[in-house]
């Protein structure tokens, strides 16, 4: 399968993507990396990493239905399979998921439905959970919502703060999010309407 992959920033799970898809039995190859900020660090590690990038910057077009046309022309030219939203930071019209129902996934550091949205973890923290984690799931038009493919669960330790808990959260993204693409991408998780069917046995 052929990757497109989002970004808004510093791209490390971007990154995880990448080495992961380089490994010889990995079902899916990284095809580009597009950005909405030219500026985000993680086009250049991109770059030097030998994958195609481009650069949409949100703040030149008149409306969003405009920027997400030309990414959409990119991704197509590309011929993407699957989108993989890696910390890419704007809010998608219903019209471009619709595009790609089914194919466009997203990471999202808490254990949904748990805390949608941003600063997940001083909310966490915030409400006393004893755990928590992060997600990859099917992309649906409402904001961190969608069939769930992948959790991992993070313990909320004594003395953190959002940015320990962050950094401990993130490390756990980088493993699970190449672990959710490949059971996607090899169509070992099947999206069944708002649930995604995995294999039975160890995954
Ligand atoms: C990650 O925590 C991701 O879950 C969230 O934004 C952060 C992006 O980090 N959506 P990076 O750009 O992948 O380093």
């Amino acid at each position: 399968k052929r990757v497109g992959i989002l970004i808004s920033g510093r791209g490390s799970n971007m990154m995880s993507l990448i080495a992961a898809a380089r490994e010889l039995d990995y079902p899916a190859e990284i095809v580009c990396v597009l950005s909405n900020r030219p500026e985000a660090e993680g086009l250049s590690k991109a770059a030097a990493a030998g994958i195609r990038t481009g650069a949409f910057d949100h703040k030149s077009y008149g409306s969003r239905e405009g920027f997400e046309a030309d990414l959409d022309k990119a991704l197509r030219a590309a011929e993407v399979d699957i989108v993989a939203c890696a910390g890419f930071m704007r809010k998608m019209t219903a019209g471009f998921v619709e595009g790609w129902r089914d194919r466009m996934i997203n990471i999202h550091p808490s254990l949904l439905p748990s805390f949608r949205g941003l600063d997940t973890h001083a909310r966490a923290l915030e409400a006393g959970v004893k755990l928590t984690g992060c997600t990859v799931h099917v992309v649906r038009a409402e904001l961190d919502a969608g069939p769930i493919i992948a959790q991992a669960a993070v313990p909320v330790l004594e003395g953190d703060t959002s940015e320990r808990l962050a950094a401990r959260v993130l490390e756990a993204e980088h493993t699970l999010y190449p672990h959710a693409l490949s059971l996607l991408a090899s169509g070992r998780a099947v999206v069944a309407g708002e649930i995604v069917q995995l294999p039975q046995g160890p995954i």
